[in-house]
């Protein structure tokens, strides 16, 4: 099908015409589960989110498509998931949907592996799992001055009761709980810190803070997503002469940071204008905005340097 067929009068308002469910490509509307799912009733589903970005020239790419994959299969297997189609199927079914759906401008790409069997048994083996995908249009939400956060009174998950790396959907409550109560208290956003009072990440970002030359966040054993954004920042950071370190992050140099910014795929680089209340740094983010502007360089595919994360659409 090209981008000029008619679209199916199902499609939710919103979201791309077209959907992966069950095996094969069809309208979203259609792309219903019952209401005896067993990932409905108990969060067993691990997901991802993709952003695809209309490039320099013109033309559209999936910025780490092959990454998130391989991450959405690795942690499939936390939930003893199985799912027949390989790291490239997904990026071939996701270029599918993507010239299909044949949004505007940049877009958002929701796979998930899911306990397809209608169960209501509380375990994970002998269930059929499936993979599902959706797209839907999404542009830069980035706010320019600094985003106002607050240490959450919630804990982030921790590794031995549901793994945060593992992106598995029942935790994502704990991400809205936190969330839920910043924002009702007029915050953006809310840092989770681990049992034992370490910084972890935000609702839906992992953390950086930059002090003199150093750029540091949260080892990977503190609870947070693997995020392939942190991964991507690291490196800029680095190219950038930075010196980057994976270490733990006390609460206390959240006040007392130079500067601090949020990334993930959803937030990309946000910088923090203040956490509690207390005013980061000195309320300007020189080295944030650096970081932001080489990575929309590389998403962007300005920076030649970086080509290697796009995927042509
Ligand atoms: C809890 C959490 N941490 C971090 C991130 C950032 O991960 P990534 O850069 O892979 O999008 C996300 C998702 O965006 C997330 O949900």
């Amino acid at each position: 099908m090209t981008a000029t067929e008619p679209r199916p009068a199902s499609a939710a308002a919103g979201l791309g015409a077209w959907a992966y469910f069950e095996g094969a490509v069809v309208p979203v509307g259609e792309a219903k589960v019952s209401i005896a799912t067993h990932t409905f009733n108990y969060g067993t589903a691990v997901f991802e989110g993709i952003r695809a970005y209309r490039q320099a020239d013109g033309s559209s790419a999936i910025l780490f498509a092959r990454e998130h994959y391989e991450r959405l299969l690795r942690n499939a297997r936390l939930l003893r998931a199985t799912v027949p189609e390989s790291a490239a199927d997904l990026v071939e079914i996701t270029l599918d949907l993507l010239r299909r759906n044949a949004h505007e401008g940049d877009a958002y790409i929701r796979p998930l592996v899911y306990k397809s069997a209608p169960a209501i048994r509380v375990q994970l083996s002998g269930m059929e799992d499936r993979v599902g995908i959706f797209t839907l249009p999404l542009g830069d939400y980035l706010p320019t001055g600094g985003i106002r956060v607050t240490v959450s009174g919630w804990q982030r998950v921790s590794d031995n009761a549901i793994p945060a790396r593992g992106k598995i959907s029942g935790s994502y409550v704990n991400a809205a709980f936190a969330a839920e109560d910043a924002h009702a208290g007029g915050y953006d956003d809310a840092i989770l810190l681990t049992g034992d009072g370490h910084v972890a990440e935000a609702s839906a970002a992992n953390l950086f803070v930059v002090r003199g030359n150093e750029i540091a966040t949260p080892p990977l054993s503190d609870d947070v997503l693997a995020g392939i954004t942190r991964a991507a920042i690291l490196r800029i950071a680095a190219d950038a002469g930075h010196d980057v370190a994976e270490r733990r992050i006390d609460r206390s140099e959240l006040y007392l940071a130079d500067e601090i910014f949020l990334t993930g795929t959803g937030v990309q680089v946000a910088p923090i204008s203040s956490v509690d209340d207390r005013p980061v740094g000195t309320g300007e983010f020189p080295t944030s905005l650096d970081i932001q502007q080489r990575y929309f360089a590389a998403v962007r595919g300005s920076d030649d340097r970086y080509a290697s994360w796009l995927t042509p659409i």
